[in-house]
């Protein structure tokens, strides 16, 4: 939700234009997250000139802006900072006033570009306008500029470095954030600072890196006065603004918080300034093609880039809390971001499935021997054996990947599931205990719901496991144990790859909890077995897409609602081919329980309604087949989604159209029959000419509750 961009060159020369070409490029890798409106911000030709440059649109409306302002894009730079935020409007509607950066003042001497939602913005603004702040824009971020002018502005003869001025203005701030700032100010420096949403930092340059982890203790810091009497206090009382209430006059920045503490990386290893770069990005996607050497920040750090080097200080020093950050190498290769031959990630993604189902399984499962080995579980296999319930927790369409596999589980485990939404979950502060198991799964990682989720489970003391596809993200670190998915980048914002392979990792899960049970033995080595053949089951599937594409164009384009119905293990299909539907094709679409049709759905029901019925072969088929007869009873036209050799299907066949679907065990049959549904919601939002990798209103990671 957002993505952010900052790029710094230090002792690299560069004109203006590539400058602002390598900023354009990294937000367009990151405008999956967002994509109603997008800025930058870069230097100008006079002296503490910050140029700004807002469009509303994709970032390609920002290049055709940028390209046709008259801004000379010669000028060279030695050093710089460039800011940039591609963005998914939460407060006040996309426009170019509303895009970021947002600023201090009309001078720009502090600029802000932010991921997240500042929830004490209200107060903050009341009382920056009782100061005389004129605020030019809707949204939450702008509070955070002028804040941070008013902080500078008051301690102007203390004279405080970028650092110590960000901390002061992170203690004002509540709710989430990721967020870059420049200013003029501070000439060639930029604060990168996060909490609960996610930044990394990437850096390119010539020379060995070093790193050098230092603790800095200041224990007779001063303390610092960030406030005059008020002339017009205003009546709000803001508990929260510590600091900033008209009559404060000291910020209390008592016993630790005077002490700073500081870690220094990517310094050059002979103590000669060194040439570099820097990437900021809330994602590695945006970076890896400059740099594979990142450090991926925590909450509540600060970075501060100057002279080359990068600082790390935290906002408050806590003891006991790690002081390293470790530089990884990242495993991403650039063409898992680029599009290939194909017309959308989507489309991309949902043709990479036979693959990164294998890599889902690679290294973890012995075909020969039937084991499967989850180095990230292994350690805790025998607490989640022994736990009271199992209970899963995620959104969208990864949620619809545990109620796939709950009943798998259930089988396999005999532990009591429970799959949880989220928000619902937290809405219902649902009862949670030290011998649970909580189990959060998420394709991004980063997404607000979950991650509440995961804190209120933390606080309850129960072992939390993350079925995370993007390494190094917030879930993966948080949790303590779990599996990466290795499903590859994904870009579209319709999730598809990384359902299957969270599929896969789940029902990896159960059987690797289940592998001390005899009587379960042959039904986890027929499902091994499945799983053997299901790439080229994948492969036959897809096989089928130009068939998907006539019947999407044929019969489906002009409708205005659709209903999927499932049963069993096809229910979460059903679910989760409706969210892909109108996720992308805006058609309205519904997946219901097929037992459910005759408690009130069948009303729908008439000689028009497309109806898709999931009708593979299991234990439900012949319960899935009298909902087919109630459809039909009632002049209804059923889809039939069935496995190829299904012989009580073969009067039916000639009435009604059908979808033919290799079979195979029934806990594994979903990862089939999903595919089809993937391609028909691609294949009809072509159809209507709808944007495939960025549907309205929609942004890839959810950052926010
Ligand atoms: C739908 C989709 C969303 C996500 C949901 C959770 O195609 O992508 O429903 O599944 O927002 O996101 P993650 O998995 O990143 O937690």
């Amino acid at each position: 939700m957002c993505g952010i961009f900052g790029y710094v060159n230090y002792l690299v020369e560069k004109n203006r234009g590539d400058i602002v070409n390598t900023i354009l490029d990294g937000l367009q890798r990151l405008e999956y997250r967002g994509y109603d409106s997008a800025g930058l911000a870069v230097d100008g030709d006079k002296p503490n000139e910050v140029l700004l440059f807002k469009e509303v649109g994709k970032v390609s409306a920002l290049r055709k802006l940028y390209e046709s302002s008259q801004t000379d894009d010669c000028r060279t730079f030695v050093s710089h900072v460039g800011i940039a935020h591609t963005r998914w409007a939460t407060h006040g509607q996309p426009s170019p006033l509303n895009a970021h950066p947002h600023r201090s003042d009309r001078n720009n001497e502090f600029v802000v570009v932010h991921n997240g939602i500042i929830t004490n913005y209200r107060e903050l603004k009341a009382l920056l306008e009782a100061k005389g702040f004129v605020f030019e824009t809707e949204t939450d971020t702008e509070c955070i500029a002028k804040l941070a002018k008013y902080v500078y502005d008051l301690n102007k003869n203390r004279e405080l470095d970028f650092t110590e001025l960000a901390k002061l203005l992170l203690m004002e701030l509540q709710g989430a954030y990721g967020l870059l700032l420049k200013s003029v100010h501070y000439p060639n420096e930029i604060i990168a600072t996060r909490k609960g949403s996610p930044l990394l930092i990437g850096v390119k340059t010539e020379k060995k890196l070093k790193v050098d982890f230092v603790d800095v203790e200041f224990p007779d810091f001063p303390e610092i006065i960030i406030d005059g009497p008020a002339d017009s206090a205003p009546s709000l009382a803001v508990p929260q603004a510590k600091g900033l209430s008209g009559s404060s006059l000291l910020v209390p920045l008592a016993g630790p918080d005077l002490r700073r503490s500081q870690s220094r990386a990517f310094i050059s290893d002979d103590g000669v300034p060194m040439q570099a770069e820097f990437f900021l990005a809330s994602d590695p996607s945006a970076v890896v093609e400059h740099t594979k050497k990142v450090l991926y920040l925590e909450d509540d750090d600060i970075a501060h880039i100057y002279d080359g080097e990068l600082h790390i200080h935290r906002v408050r020093r806590e003891e006991g809390q790690p002081t390293i950050r470790s530089i990884q190498t990242l495993e991403m290769e650039l063409d898992e971001i680029r599009k290939g031959n194909f017309d959308h990630f989507m489309q991309k993604e949902i043709f990479e499935q036979p693959e990164s189902i294998v890599n889902t399984m690679r290294g973890r499962i012995d075909f020969e021997k039937k084991t499967v080995t989850l180095g990230g579980l292994s350690a805790y296999l025998n607490t989640i054996r022994r736990c009271r319930r199992i209970i899963m927790v995620a959104c969208g369409t990864s949620y619809h990947s545990c109620m796939a596999t709950r009943a798998i589980f259930e089988e396999l485990t005999e532990i009591p599931i429970a799959v949880e939404l989220a928000s619902d979950f937290l809405d219902r502060r649902s009862p949670v205990f030290r011998d649970d198991t909580c189990v959060f799964v998420s394709q991004s990682g980063e997404t607000a719901d979950t991650m509440l989720a995961l804190q209120y489970c933390i606080e309850r003391g129960a072992l939390t496991v993350g079925i995370v596809n993007s390494v190094g993200s917030s879930i993966s670190r948080q949790t303590n144990c779990g599996v990466h998915i290795n499903a590859g980048p994904e870009i579209g914002v319709a999730s598809t790859k990384a359902y299957t392979s969270q599929y896969v990792a789940l029902v990896m899960m159960a059987l690797s909890l289940s592998d001390d049970r005899i009587s379960k033995r042959a039904r986890r080595h027929a499902i091994i077995d499945g799983l053997a053949k299901i790439s080229q089951q994948i492969e036959e599937v897809l096989a089928l897409s130009d068939r998907i594409k006539e019947m999407a164009e044929t019969d489906l384009v002009h409708q205005k609602s659709l209903l999927l119905l499932g049963r069993g293990y096809q229910h979460a299909t059903a679910l989760e081919g409706a969210l892909k539907i109108k996720e992308i094709s805006y058609m309205h679409s519904e997946g219901v329980l097929a037992g459910e049709l005759k408690h009130g759905v069948l009303a729908l029901v008439d000689e028009d309604l497309p109806i898709i019925v999931l009708a593979t072969h299991d234990s439900l088929f012949p319960k899935v087949m009298s909902a087919v007869e109630q459809v039909i009873a009632r002049s209804g036209k059923p889809i039939l989604l069935c496995n190829k050799s299904e012989s009580a299907l073969s009067k039916l066949r000639k009435t009604y159209r059908t979808l033919e679907i290799p079979a195979t065990v029934d806990c594994l049959q979903g990862l089939l029959n999903v595919i089809p549904l993937q391609l028909m919601s691609y294949w009809l939002a072509v159809k209507k000419g709808f944007d495939v990798d960025f549907p309205r209103n929609l942004a890839k990671a959810v950052t926010v509750e």
